[in-house]
């Protein structure tokens, strides 16, 4: 924020008002003022990406029962942790938009809303666990650390405590990768081979290019988002390739190489056909993860049923309480 934006907005309408505050890099909070179009905006956004958290607890938690220790088993549990917890903070700050998380779970399982693509991927090898941490959660991070200084209060809230915990997930990745590295051949090939599947559909994870992105300008005009799908894809690539040759992989990309002039790593285009297909619910896991998160829903319905009777209960008793104090009250006033 700057001096001369501080000072009283001498604002005529609503709207006026309302880019005033986005000028002023200052927030907007739920019961303010805002376009339709901004609201809509949002609430697709963050559900989106409340459904991603949910969803992206299915290809690591495939190998819970199956980590090759009791240690690993207690990481993988802690990051599908922080994950649901993710999920809950999103469509906690998506509600505050006025619309119902039961809505948005509607809208996931019968496919009107979307999550990210690359979670319809298999999870083949140990390995892919350590490789969604590095690359998955590390593309999930330069996405999501400008989101905490989005225009919208709620939304950017919720990212500061989610980035946190999104770079210890890249960290815990980077270890277990190291430590495979570390081991025998076999280990080695099971990291390049998990590299090797995971590397591009991890550069789609930005979206399309920049001139197929129509919301972009719109979103980046209301300070939602903070760079274009391109940039961010570039610092991710300019971020890893280090750690790539330190870790001792090949990233799958022929076209890689320094570019100079610009300080940052020249790479090629990723298959842009195949993210239109995975998208379009022709991933290898889109029926798969969307028939496991309904049926989930459905075996969760009589834990939401005694919860909200239990909450009837609840405000029942504390009502009837209330009514008693009041009726007692000038008795005990009078017997003091
Ligand atoms: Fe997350
Ligand atoms: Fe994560």
């Amino acid at each position: 924020m700057t001096a001369e934006v501080a000072e009283p907005v001498p604002a005529q309408t609503q709207e006026e008002l309302f880019e005033a505050v986005i000028a002023a890099e200052q927030r907007i909070e739920p019961r303010d003022w805002m376009p339709d179009a901004y609201r809509a905006t949002l609430i697709r956004q963050i559900a989106q990406h409340a459904h991603s958290e949910i969803i992206g607890m299915q290809p690591e938690g495939n190998w819970l029962t199956r980590a090759p220790s009791l240690r690993r088993k207690a990481i993988l549990l802690a990051k599908a942790q922080d994950e649901a917890g993710h999920g809950l903070y999103l469509y906690a700050a998506a509600e505050t938009l006025g619309v119902d998380r039961a809505e948005l779970t509607e809208k996931l399982i019968s496919g009107r809303q979307k999550y990210s693509s690359i979670f319809n991927y298999p999870t083949l090898t140990y390995a892919d666990v350590g490789v969604i941490g590095w690359l998955v959660d590390g593309a999930a991070i330069c996405n999501q650390v400008p989101l905490c200084r989005c225009s919208y209060g709620p939304y950017a809230r919720a990212m500061v405590r989610i980035c946190k915990e999104e770079s210890f997930h890249q960290r815990q990745g980077y270890e277990l990768l190291m430590t495979l590295m570390r081991g025998t051949e076999a280990q080695r090939r099971m990291v390049q081979d998990a590299v090797d599947r995971w590397w591009w559909p991890s550069l789609m994870m930005f979206g399309p290019s920049d001139g197929d992105s129509p919301n972009t300008a719109r979103s980046m005009a209301w300070r939602i988002k903070r760079h274009t799908n391109d940039e961010l894809r570039r610092r991710f690539v300019d971020m890893t390739v280090p750690q790539a040759e330190h870790l001792g992989v090949t990233l799958p990309d022929p076209e890689l190489r320094w570019n100079e002039e610009r300080g940052g790593w020249d790479f090629g285009e990723p298959d842009w056909s195949e993210l239109t297909r995975v998208i379009h619910g022709q991933g290898p896991c889109n029926t798969q993860r969307i028939d496991r998160r309904r049926a989930a829903h459905e075996d969760g319905a009589w834990v939401r049923e005694a919860a909200t009777a239990y909450a009837a209960k609840r405000r029942a008793e504390v009502g009837a309480r209330t009514a008693d104090e009041a009726q007692n009250t000038p008795e005990q006033e009078n017997g003091k």
